[in-house]
């Protein structure tokens, strides 16, 4: 087989065979074929799409391409849940515990990576002594024994993703919809869970900035789980403006702890029961979402999803009593609060922007290579259709530099107040089965 043919022949419009999207993906991963004519092939299939078979081999090949996590010894149907990445989406640290309560196993296996603000696995560090180094054959025993372990990745999970995906970065070819399914899919599909729960977010802090495009890559995403086997749901979920109201990895554990009490944020606290009720059908243990949300309702009230985080936090050298006592999480020197010019309603907090300036604070990493500080970030007091006095906090900043006139003008350019009034915008626009 020719590379050469290949490029010409998805040119050209026609579908590649899965003999001929293997033969691509390991020989890009190996070295074999060269980067410019990975990034002309890219390319072709940037124009040409790929039909529903294609993007199932492409996804497969790629899941198979280095190291796949086996769950097996673990008991019971192990349901993933995957986000497509928004601003203060703190619903992973709700989930786990919740989700955990009501039986359903959650293995997760979760990256540091780049952004607006730590990853899941950062936020979990900001608990005295949470140690997300795991063996193995701990993380199964623990999975076992208390339905819920997260550990940091380590081997070598998808590298043809991570070839490719630094290829399309540098080629114009990364918004190409089945690029990004099989990119995503690959890495969950390598991970190891039975079923799959995406939450595929749109609005100005999302990757998919409209609604028929999340509903396009959500749609593209189902399909490839379900020909590779696994069960997969989609929800499409509002990141226009960020969720719930902390952004920063300690603050957002402070949310989740609330929330699991019944505390927290209502939009974070529905989108946590809407994921995590399609989790629970999944996983088998409630016949309808509606079942299953009451089961997760009434784990928020009795105690049980809180006392499940306390065993989970334990059980991986953190300090539990986090769950009763936040001044034992790192706090910022400084508390600044951020106030309305004008009296009206809030009709805009843009989520990226709000993410930016939670980077610029230090809580995300801007490369590979930053350290993150995770006492910082943003706490929002008001959010879209609220209606705002002059001079009272919209919010307030957690930081440790003195100086932050650049973040406060990007705050002041995030947000808008008018008088008429606003609607909050609509969270959950769709359920994709
Ligand atoms: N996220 C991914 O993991 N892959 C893509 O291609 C795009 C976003
Ligand atoms: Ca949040």
């Amino acid at each position: 087989m020719r590379m050469y043919d290949v490029i010409e022949k998805k040119r050209d419009g026609f579908a590649l065979t899965r003999e001929e999207i293997d033969f691509f993906i390991k020989g890009y991963t190996e070295g074999d074929i060269p980067d410019y004519q990975a990034s002309a092939l890219c390319m072709a299939i940037y124009f040409q799409g790929m039909t529903e078979e294609e993007r199932v081999y492409l996804t497969l090949a790629m899941a198979h391409s280095g190291d796949v996590i086996d769950l097996s010894n673990i008991e019971g149907i192990k349901v993933d849940k995957h986000s497509t990445g928004g601003v203060g989406d703190t619903t992973t640290l709700v989930l786990a515990p919740l989700v955990a309560s009501a039986g359903v196993p959650f293995a997760k296996m979760s990256g540091r990576g780049l952004g607006h603000t730590g990853g899941t696995i950062d936020k979990l560090e900001a608990i005295p002594g949470f140690s997300v180094e795991l063996q193995q054959d701990d993380f199964i025993r623990l999975v076992n024994e208390n339905k819920l372990a997260v550990v940091g990745q380590s081997g070598n999970l998808t590298p043809a993703d991570k070839k490719l995906y630094g290829l399309r970065d540098v080629t114009a070819t990364i918004s190409s919809i089945p690029l990004i399914a099989s990119s995503i899919m690959s890495k969950k599909l390598a991970a190891g869970a039975d079923a799959i729960v995406l939450d595929v977010k749109t609005g100005a802090g999302a990757f998919m900035k409209t609604k028929d495009e999340a509903v396009e890559l959500a749609e593209a995403m189902v399909s490839i789980g379900k020909g590779a086997g696994r069960k997969t749901i989609a929800v499409i979920s509002d990141m226009s403006q960020p969720l719930g109201r902390a952004i920063g990895n300690a603050l957002e554990v402070k949310e989740a702890i609330q929330t699991l009490k019944g505390e927290g944020p209502e939009d974070l606290l529905d989108l946590s029961l809407e994921l995590g009720s399609q989790m629970v059908v999944l996983g088998g243990k409630a016949s309808s979402t509606k079942e299953a949300r009451d089961i997760l309702e009434q784990n928020i009230d009795n105690g049980k999803a809180l006392e499940t985080f306390r065993t989970f936090v334990k059980a991986q050298g953190g300090d539990d009593r986090v769950a009763e006592d936040f001044s034992l999480l790192p706090a910022a020197n400084h508390q600044i609060p951020f106030l309305a010019r004008e009296s009206g309603y809030i009709s805009e907090i843009i989520a990226d922007e709000i993410g930016t300036s939670a980077m610029m604070l230090g809580a995300g990493r801007a490369t590979k290579e930053s350290s993150i500080d995770l006492s910082v970030g943003i706490v929002l007091h008001k959010k879209v259709g609220d209606y705002v006095k002059e001079g009272e906090p919209i919010l307030t900043i957690h930081t440790n530099q003195k100086e932050i006139d650049e973040v406060k003008e990007k705050l002041a350019h995030s947000i808008s107040v008018q008088q008429e009034q606003v609607k909050a915008p609509v969270l959950i626009h769709e359920v994709i089965t």
